[in-house]
C-alpha cells in the first residue's frame, strides 16, 4: 500500500505535457536562468534588497524575521545574488530595526539558487562572517535538496523564485513545507493571478493569468484557494492590486507535520520572467483519499 502511494504521489507531481514543444520552454527557461550581462532579460531581477522583500511580502514577515534568534534558521529560494539575506546579516538590517528592541544576534540565512549570481560583494562580506552564518547553495532545484542537505528552517521566503518558477508547483509546495519547522512560516507571492476572492481580470488585455489552476473538468480553481487544500498548513492571501501587475501574498504557516499537498500535473509552460504556467489538480484516488483522511 505505501509503495504503491509513493508511486502515485510522485506521478501526480511529475508529469510533464509530452511533446518537444514542452522541452523546448524548459530549454528556453534554462537560458534565462544562466543568462549573463546584456543577454540577462530585463524582467529577470536578481538583486531585490531586504527592504524591497519587505514590500513584495506579507507585512507578519517582518515580524517572523525579527523574532529570529541565534539558533534559528532563514531559508531564501530562488535567491538570485542573495541580495536580501546579505543585507539581513550585515548592518543594513540593523539600521532597519532601529527603534525596535531586537538587537541580538541573528539567525544562520542560507540562500539558493540554480545558478550563481554571486558577486564580490557577497564573498567579501560572507569572508568576515562566523562560518554558516551565511550560505549559498547553487546547482540545483528546491526539489533536488534532501532533508539531509538543507535541515529545517523557522521562516522561508521566496520572491518570484522557485514558487513563480518551477514546472513543479505541487511538489515545490511538498519540499518547502517538509524544510519548514513546525509553526515555522513560507513567506511568497505570485504576479498577475486570479485572487482569492475571484474579482480580478487578467493584467495584460486578451492574456491568461500568468500561474493557473484547473480541476479535471476544466473550472478554475484560484492558487489560493489550492493552498488552502493543503493539510497542516494556515494560509492567508493579501492581494497587492496597486502593483503592477498585481501581486498576491501569501503566508503559510505549518502547524501539523502530516502535510499532504494535492497534486497538480503541469498543462503549460511557457518560459518567460516569470514562465507563464497552467496546471491541473490530479484526480483523487482511493489511495490518496486514504492518506488525506489521516493526515487531516
Ligand atoms: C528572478 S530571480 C529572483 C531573485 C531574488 N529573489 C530577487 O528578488 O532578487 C529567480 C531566482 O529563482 C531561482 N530559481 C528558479 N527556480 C528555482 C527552483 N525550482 N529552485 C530554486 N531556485 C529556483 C533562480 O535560480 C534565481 O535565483
Amino acid at each position: 500500500m505505501f509503495v504503491l502511494q509513493t508511486l502515485w504521489v510522485t506521478a501526480s507531481h511529475s508529469e510533464p505535457p509530452a511533446g518537444s514543444a514542452f522541452n523546448e520552454e524548459v530549454s528556453k527557461q534554462a537560458g534565462i536562468y544562466q543568462s549573463r550581462g546584456e543577454d540577462r532579460p530585463e524582467g529577470y531581477v536578481i538583486d531585490r534588497s531586504l527592504l524591497s522583500y519587505t514590500v513584495f511580502l506579507s507585512s507578519a514577515f517582518n515580524r517572523s524575521l525579527a523574532n529570529l534568534g541565534p539558533n534559528d534558521r532563514w531559508l531564501d529560494i530562488g535567491a538570485g545574488e542573495g541580495r536580501a539575506v546579505l543585507d539581513y546579516c550585515t548592518s543594513k538590517y540593523d539600521a532597519m530595526l532601529q527603534g525596535s528592541e531586537r538587537h541580538g544576534k541573528k539567525a544562520k540565512a542560507i540562500a539558493i539558487s540554480i545558478e550563481d549570481r554571486r558577486t564580490s560583494h557577497w564573498h567579501q562580506t560572507a569572508s568576515k562572517l562566523e562560518s554558516q552564518q551565511l550560505q549559498y547553495f547553487v546547482g540545483k532545484r528546491l526539489r533536488e535538496y534532501s532533508l539531509e542537505e538543507l535541515g529545517q528552517f523557522q521562516v522561508i521566503t521566496d520572491v518570484l523564485g522557485g514558487f513563480s518558477y518551477t514546472q513543479y508547483l505541487s511538489l515545490f509546495m511538498e519540499k518547502a513545507l517538509g524544510f519548514l519547522e513546525l509553526n515555522g512560516s513560507f513567506y511568497t507571492v505570485l504576479q498577475d493571478v486570479h485572487s482569492e476572492n475571484g474579482a480580478n481580470r487578467p493584467f495584460y488585455p486578451d492574456a491568461s493569468f500568468l500561474t493557473e489552476i484547473a480541476n479535471a473538468d476544466g473550472s478554475e480553481v484560484t492558487i489560493c484557494s489550492w493552498l488552502k487544500s493543503i493539510s497542516c498548513v494556515e494560509v492567508t492571501c493579501e492581494l497587492k492590486g496597486e502593483s503592477s501587475p498585481p501581486i498576491e501574498m501569501y503566508r503559510i504557516r505549518k502547524v501539523c507535520n502530516n502535510v499532504t499537498v494535492p497534486g497538480l500535473v503541469p498543462l503549460r509552460f511557457e518560459a518567460g520572467t516569470p514562465p507563464q504556467r497552467r496546471f491541473q489538480v490530479t484526480p483523487r484516488t482511493p489511495a490518496s483519499l486514504s492518506r488525506t483522511g489521516t493526515a487531516r
